[in-house]
């Protein structure tokens, strides 16, 4: 069994990325700005958007945090990214996703100037990805794609089991892996909450790709042996003996399927730390369109 190590991955894309960000620097060019916005208070999604803005700062990202209240209207909001769609100090930026209940979250992302939806949630860009044109694609398929092609996982002919169908997660990767090219090139089957016999599907997979949110839903039994199984999972459980009172559990049970994988993502450290680091190279491929357009 080999472990995908999307924290050692993720560093050398940082790193890379760093690289990029101080030749620009010495240009006396503009580095990326990355703006994120963050309404209400769950606090999940605030460390979420707290890592990726920390992270702009390590590499040397301009980066700016738009924190809204969870009452905000939906006119508020809308107005708050007109306000960014028109600031040309801002490369690109990302609305944290979920909104709350008063606002329609196809309404946002429609409003995302497309050449700044580093996210990649517009229908254009999405439309886009589906047709293999050249666009921002969803971080975390990206870093999916992007840790299978580091350990050169081998996807043309293989039949990939993706379990959710999330508009961030498993619709775009049931996409993605289907396209040519590698990694691509797989037979793809979606599964979702209506699927019967799931154990029967996931069973004949070479590649599993979960992203439920369920903990330790994948258990052994679903799994056949050498399969790669990557896991986009990452609940709160509680956890009294930990320091912040919860631990991060995935949707794979990893102490029994690492036993038959073949390649495996931890969890922590698997495609969590990929997601930010997709997000900043969306970004600095925003940047460098502006340039081209001499913005
Ligand atoms: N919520 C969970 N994942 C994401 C993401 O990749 N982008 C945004 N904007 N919200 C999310």
């Amino acid at each position: 069994m080999q472990l995908l190590d999307g924290k050692k991955i993720s560093e050398d894309i940082k790193n890379e990325i760093a690289a990029e960000v101080k030749k620009m620097k010495d240009n006396g060019e503009k580095v990326p700005h990355l703006a994120a916005v963050i309404v209400g208070n769950d606090g999940a999604s605030l460390t979420y958007v707290g890592s990726k803005v920390k992270a702009c700062e390590r590499i040397g990202f301009e980066s700016t945090l738009i924190k809204l209240p969870s009452t905000i209207s939906e006119t508020e909001l809308l107005k708050k990214i007109e306000e960014l769609n028109q600031d040309d100090n801002i490369d690109g930026f990302i609305v944290q996703l979920p909104l709350p209940e008063q606002i329609d979250d196809q309404k946002v992302l429609m409003a995302i100037d497309p050449s700044k939806d580093v996210d990649g949630f517009h229908p254009e860009n999405f439309g886009k990805m589906a047709l293999d044109m050249t666009t921002f694609i969803p971080a975390t398929p990206f870093g999916i794609l992007e840790l299978l092609e580091r350990y050169n996982v081998q996807t043309a002919g293989k039949h990939t089991v993706v379990i959710g169908r999330s508009h961030i997660v498993g619709r775009p990767m049931s996409i993605l892996m289907g396209r040519k090219g590698f990694p691509g090139n797989s037979t793809v089957t979606l599964t979702h909450s209506h699927t019967k016999n799931i154990s029967q599907i996931t069973t004949q997979a070479d590649i599993i790709i979960t992203a439920l949110g369920v903990p330790n839903y994948l258990k052994a039994e679903m799994v056949k042996d050498d399969a790669v199984i990557i896991d986009v999972g990452i609940t709160r459980v509680p956890d009294e003996t930990s320091e912040r009172g919860y631990r991060i559990t995935g949707d794979v049970d990893f102490a029994n399927v690492s036993k038959k994988a073949s390649y495996i993502t931890p969890v922590p450290g698997g495609v969590g730390p990929m997601t930010i680091a997709m997000l900043l190279k969306n970004t600095l491929l925003a940047r460098e369109q502006r340039a081209m357009r001499g913005q």
